[in-house]
């Protein structure tokens, strides 16, 4: 399985530091916020790992990843040039996965408790579709929340005005390599990006789309006060 880590976008919620600064850089307890999303690929068993960044900042992640053998893994940079969208940033990794390999994504704003280590292992084993992970959240409006009938997502709406739960799905998805054909078709959405939301609605349409619930904490840090929050979680830990 191959590991994509998407750390591209404006980070238009965190400014001012986000106009001089990418947000992934941003400090969360004792390291930049983008330390973690390798530590739980490697934790997951995932040591091959494409690293999607924009231009901003794009020297200061090798400066602190380097070739990735500090974390146990094997590291390789793109740079999405524009704000294209999550799934535009995904179609980047197309080149750096083999057909019929499987590929763990996550979002670098996305900070949790679990280890993907199990939920990896059975994805691996199965043949074909997706999987994504849904947490239990207060505000569902501000995330993808999925409408789910006798037990299955059978579609996602994204940041929906009168969410059908209060779940989200997070910003950690398996994929099998049919997610690049399924790119390929997808269209911008009206705020003109290309939405993970749309692709795995292509799945849950094909009835191949799979989902867990995270047990522990999950910060989309994408705010200043998810920031915060996830700086006050991750203070103590020691991840080297
Ligand atoms: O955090 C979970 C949520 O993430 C999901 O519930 C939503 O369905 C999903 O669309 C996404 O929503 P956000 O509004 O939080 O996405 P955001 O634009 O903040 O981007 C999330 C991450 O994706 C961020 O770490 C940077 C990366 N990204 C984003 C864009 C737009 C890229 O690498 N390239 C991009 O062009």
């Amino acid at each position: 399985m191959k590991g994509i880590i998407l750390a591209g976008g404006t980070g238009t919620r965190l400014r001012p530091m986000t106009n001089i600064i990418n947000k992934h850089l941003l400090p969360v307890g004792k390291y930049p916020m983008i330390h973690y999303a390798i530590h739980k690929m490697t934790d997951a068993g995932v040591n091959d790992i494409l690293l999607i960044t924009g231009k901003q900042s794009a020297g200061i992640y090798a400066e602190y990843i380097g070739s990735g053998e500090a974390f146990g893994a094997r590291v390789s940079y793109r740079v999405q040039e524009h704000a294209g969208g999550i799934a535009h940033a995904l179609e980047m990794a197309e080149a750096f996965v083999a057909p019929r390999e499987k590929l763990l994504v996550l979002l670098g704003d996305n900070l949790f408790e679990d280890s993907l280590r199990l939920a990896v292992e059975e994805f691996c084993a199965r043949g074909e579709g997706a999987h994504v992970f849904l947490k239990k959240v207060d505000d569902p409006k501000a995330y993808g929340v999925p409408e789910i009938v006798d037990g299955r997502i059978v579609k996602i709406v994204e940041k929906p005005d009168t969410p059908s739960c209060d779940y989200a799905v997070t910003g950690l998805y398996m994929y099998d390599s049919s997610v690049f054909d399924i790119i390929r078709t997808l269209k911008p959405s009206a705020r003109g990006e290309m939405e993970i939301t749309d692709v795995n609605n292509v799945y849950a349409r094909q009835g191949k789309l799979t989902h867990s619930m995270l047990c522990g904490w999950w910060t989309d840090a994408g705010t200043h006060n998810a920031l915060l929050e996830a700086g006050t979680r991750m203070i103590g830990r020691d991840e080297a």
